[in-house]
């Protein structure tokens, strides 16, 4: 199994690239995990852009989302929302409308915010916002709030209640395509 995994910061030290990494530790051995490097390099969606033959990062991105069996997201909560380099590749990921990379891709949402609200917002905005792309995202999510004292130096939660339902969640993220 292909688990392609997108971070919505792209800071060196971001919180989301250690939620990520704490999830992925949770996958069965032998799965095949794919941290995408470059949100950054990607245009900023444009239609006029969305040609027959897009940006060679827009080409990249779509292929990396059509080749894996399952989308893993960590995202920053900015003002309320998902960040924006992490809805503009959702945004690529959905068109070309009716052949879309991301259509009926299992996703799965997570989020690491500096706040104490779990980044409830940003899971609700990019769960809504892969819903309507026509990824076939879980309604269940993963938020941790004051992400800057949450891991300890291995990059592993402190709290173990909190890494054991990151686990449970993984663990059903992985399901969804054996079961299909
Ligand atoms: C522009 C900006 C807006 C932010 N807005 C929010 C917010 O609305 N809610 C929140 O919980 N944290 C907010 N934060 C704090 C981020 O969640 C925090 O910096 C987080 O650690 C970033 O993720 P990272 O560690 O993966 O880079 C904001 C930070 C920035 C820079």
């Amino acid at each position: 199994m292909n688990v392609l995994v997108l971070v919505g910061s792209l800071r060196a030290a971001s919180t989301n690239n250690l939620l990520a990494r704490a999830a992925v530790r949770h996958l069965p051995a032998g799965t095949d995990v794919t941290f995408f490097e470059g949100l950054d390099a990607l245009p900023f969606y444009s239609e006029e852009l969305d040609a027959a033959t897009p940006p060679a990062e827009v080409a990249r991105l779509r292929q990396a989302v059509a080749d894996t069996d399952a989308i893993l997201i960590a995202t920053p909560e900015y003002n309320g929302t998902m960040s924006a380099v992490l809805k503009n590749a959702i945004d690529w990921a959905s068109r070309p409308r009716g052949a879309a990379a991301i259509a009926g891709k299992p996703a799965v949402v997570l989020a690491a915010s500096g706040a104490g609200r779990n980044a409830v917002w940003a899971r609700e905005d990019t769960i809504k916002a892969l819903r309507v792309a026509g990824a076939d995202v879980s309604e269940d999510s993963f938020g941790i709030a004051n992400s800057w004292k949450a891991f300890d130096a291995e990059g592993t939660l402190v709290d173990a209640d909190l890494d054991a339902e990151l686990a449970s969640l993984v663990n059903r993220m992985v399901r969804i395509p054996a079961a299909a």
